[in-house]
């Protein structure tokens, strides 16, 4: 075995380690009577999510990378999330709590079995750099986010505790030109991208402007008190109609609190913060705000030009500050934190041009389709992003608090309904240039 293979091996064992910590915390901080309940009906029953977490693994690792026999093939349908939507899964036949921590803790000793002895390269692209692994650990920091969400809906006493974000050393405001030209957008080399994000190619984007943090609550207040719910110049049609449909007046969790507003965060009720991100908006607000304050929603070339473009090289580059794997200094993600840190906390992860935050804290909204590339080819299933693809689903970029490092790079690409917010969701506005 060479070195490289060992290290490889070695870092997705921790990375298995870790992240399993994370879905125990999630799941152990409440009863089984909360993790059986749905919360909301956008939402899975958390018994759900770990024991599909725990079905992904077996299928992808157990079974198909390591050849074994199936652990329990009686459940794969269960836990299938094309079988059965969202709203439907509370009345499955599901294992319980305890059935489902033994069943995922029995896969992952298969799992982890299979990643001692199976060969880390057998020519199958699968297998190829801990690929299917990686997808695994990715797999589930996704569901661990999806979890945090779930939490978010979940009403009772709070349960999750963290360390408030760092401050900003100084506030951050602005906007930045980023210049026109190509750019290369997407990615060849990054050995756990997923499907959507390949293959790299060349997007020629004119030059615009970008704000340089996204938009904060103190800055959408001002939507709000300015009648912006109340005046359908700045919505589009399809979003007035859903403002008047779901009767939405400020985002989600917020409450009127005196002649200002409130949020409830996990289970804690506290005055909005004015210099830290909005969250909890879906697209039809997000372009409504931006087209009030006499700007736009950036396009997803736009949002990636401005987070991985080096002007000094011309190269695009893994993250904004750089190649470097997320650090605590750069970016709020990991759940470290349960909220958006304000704009300007995370000077050491700005990109070149100076735009701050664009990884962590909130998801942002493009105005985008989901679509696949140039080239675009599935892989290893169909169902993974290609059936999504459309005007049904708008993109989101940048990973929020609630995201875990090994999910989210300037390559990686979310997307959802224009109507969701259940998700930790804001925006940063563009204009031309
Ligand atoms: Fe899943």
């Amino acid at each position: 075995m060479t070195i490289e293979t060992e290290r490889l091996r070695e870092r997705v064992a921790a990375e298995l380690l870790r992240t399993r910590d994370r879905t125990a915390l999630l799941t152990d901080a409440v009863d089984d009577g909360d993790l059986t309940r749905q919360h909301s009906p956008l939402m899975s029953p958390l018994v759900w999510d770990l024991a599909h977490v725990g079905s992904q693994e077996e299928l992808w690792l157990v079974r198909d990378v390591g050849g074994r026999d199936p652990l329990r093939p009686d459940i794969d349908e269960l836990y299938d999330a094309f079988k059965h939507p969202r709203r439907d899964r509370p009345s499955l036949p599901l294992l319980t709590p305890v059935e489902a921590r033994r069943y995922v803790a029995e896969v992952r000793d298969k799992a982890l079995d299979v990643l001692g002895r199976a060969p880390v390269d057998d020519g199958r692209r699968l297998v190829a750099d801990g690929f299917a692994f990686g997808m695994i650990i990715q797999h589930e920091q996704q569901h661990d986010e999806t979890m945090l969400a779930t939490h978010q809906l979940r009403v009772g006493a709070p349960v999750l505790t963290a360390p408030e974000p760092p401050a900003a050393p100084a506030p951050v405001a602005g906007e930045v030109l980023v210049p026109g030209g190509p750019f290369t957008m997407g990615t060849d080399t990054e050995a756990w991208a997923l499907d959507n994000e390949r293959p790299a190619h060349q997007v020629r984007v004119p030059a615009f402007w970008i704000d340089r943090a996204a938009v904060t609550n103190g800055q959408y207040t001002a939507f709000i008190d300015a009648g912006g719910y109340d005046d359908p110049r700045w919505w589009s049609p399809a979003g007035w109609d859903h403002r008047q449909a779901a009767g939405l007046t400020a985002p989600g969790h917020w409450v009127r609190d005196g002649d200002g507003w409130a949020a409830t965060t996990f289970g804690r009720t506290a005055p909005v913060v004015a210099d830290e991100p909005v969250v909890h908006v879906c697209f039809w607000e997000a372009e409504a705000y931006a087209r009030w304050a006499g700007k736009r929603l950036p396009t997803e070339a736009e949002w990636e030009k401005a987070a991985r473009w080096d002007p000094a090289t011309g190269r695009s580059r893994r993250y904004p500050w750089g190649d470097e794997t997320p650090q605590a200094r750069h970016a709020n993600l990991g759940q470290r934190h349960l909220r958006p840190a304000p704009a300007g906390a995370y000077p050491d992860g700005a990109s070149p041009l100076g735009v701050h935050q664009l990884v962590g804290d909130v998801w942002e909204w493009t105005s985008t389709d989901f679509h696949g590339y140039p080239g675009f080819a599935a892989f290893p299933y169909r169902e993974y992003s290609e059936v999504f693809f459309g005007p049904d689903y708008k993109v989101l970029r940048g990973g929020s608090f609630g995201t875990d490092r090994s999910a989210v790079r300037g390559t990686f690409r979310n997307w959802d309904y224009p109507i969701r917010r259940q998700i930790f969701s804001g925006f940063r506005l563009a204009r031309d240039a």
